[in-house]
């Protein structure tokens, strides 16, 4: 497969509108995916993953906005399009009656390969996912893992250059998803572009260059993951004493010393830290500088970022989303 030397975005989408009745399943979303990348694509139900990857996939079309995938245009060129891109939807789509060497086969001929490629990249994806033994067994055989495995094997017969994972490891056990998750890192180093939508943080933490939060069909925050988790909760400084009888006069003198930015220092006793919110730098410099200044003898000091999941309720937290209002609902009758 021909890729090109300079990276451009090979998901290019501008001001793309999908709505359902008075549902605005997208309500104008903007993003890139560079070639050779993986977006990840988060936000709760309802959020208009599903719809972004059905438009992007020329499986619907858009209401109003731009989406151009490898250079080709899902309005005008959706079948050059479709040359280019694998999907793994976020419900299994392989035929119930016939084997697992059989759905790749035939997803491998309709796709144009030789009947001796066919077969031999179909069982070398049955092995990758560890589904030889199963391979003569009709697929209405399979347990949700299985399944799941076998469709992601079937979006990936073509090689394509962009791939599309919604939700691909929603529902798998452990050992199984990191399957899936070596994989994506697999096609990535061969040079796919991937936009993976998910609800798991850490897969996002795993395999995402890049986030797109998005709710109720709008962008709401963007960026590398470290840049997220940094706008949106700042860093805690933790300072592990050599002395844990210092940690009051320690928290003492960090909270006392009025540095710029610098509010308050939590001590938590069993950890032997006290903590310490910063946003910037500076502010690191400032206490580490003050401590020493004091004669505190430190045996570590650290930052520590909010984990994904506290960055995502940051931004999300207080709209209530669709899946919430419900959770409410049912307390509501519960109550
Ligand atoms: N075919 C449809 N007809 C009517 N409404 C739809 C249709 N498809 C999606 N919607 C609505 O559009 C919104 C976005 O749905 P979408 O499936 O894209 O969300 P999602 O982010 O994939 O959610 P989930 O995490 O639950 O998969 C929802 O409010 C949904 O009810
Ligand atoms: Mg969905």
């Amino acid at each position: 497969m021909q890729r090109q030397q300079t990276p451009h975005a090979a998901v290019q989408v501008r001001g793309l509108v999908k709505h359902y009745g008075s549902t605005k399943a997208l309500d104008g979303i903007d993003l890139d995916v560079p070639e050779g990348t993986v977006l990840g694509v988060l936000g709760p139900n309802g959020a208009g993953k599903t719809t972004l990857v059905r438009v992007l996939s020329t499986l619907i079309k858009p209401d109003a906005g731009t989406a151009r995938v490898g250079g080709y245009d899902v309005l005008t060129q959706p079948r050059q399009l479709r040359r280019v891109i694998g999907l793994t939807g976020q419900y299994a789509s392989v035929d119930e009656k016939l084997s697992g060497t059989e759905n790749l086969y035939l997803i491998g001929r309709l796709l144009d390969l030789p009947r001796k490629e066919a077969r031999r990249r179909a069982a070398e994806l049955l092995e990758r996912f560890s589904l030889t033994e199963a391979a003569k067994r009709p697929a209405m055989t399979y347990s949700g893992g299985m399944r799941r495995r076998l469709d992601l094997a079937a979006s990936m017969i073509g090689r394509p250059a962009v791939l599309y994972l919604d939700e691909p490891t929603t529902g798998l056990d452990p050992r199984t998803r990191n399957e899936v998750w070596a994989e994506v890192h697999n096609l990535v180093r061969e040079g796919a572009t991937v936009l993976l939508t998910t609800q798991y943080m850490e897969e996002a933490e795993q395999l995402a260059d890049e986030l797109t939060v998005i709710d109720r069909g709008r962008v709401i925050a963007g960026g590398r993951i470290e840049e997220l988790k940094t706008k949106v909760g700042g860093r805690t400084l933790q300072i592990r004493p050599a002395d844990p009888a210092e940690l009051p006069r320690l928290a003492g003198a960090v909270a006392q010393a009025g540095l710029d930015g610098v509010s308050g220092a939590t001590v938590d006793q069993d950890g032997g830290l006290v903590n310490v919110p910063i946003v910037t730098d500076q502010q690191l410099t400032a206490v580490v500088g003050l401590l020493a200044e004091r004669g505190f003898v430190l045996a570590s000091v650290s930052t520590h970022l909010p984990s994904l999941d506290e960055v995502f309720l940051a931004i999300t937290g207080q709209k209530t989303s669709s899946g919430d209002s419900h959770a409410e609902e049912l307390q509501e009758v519960a109550a």
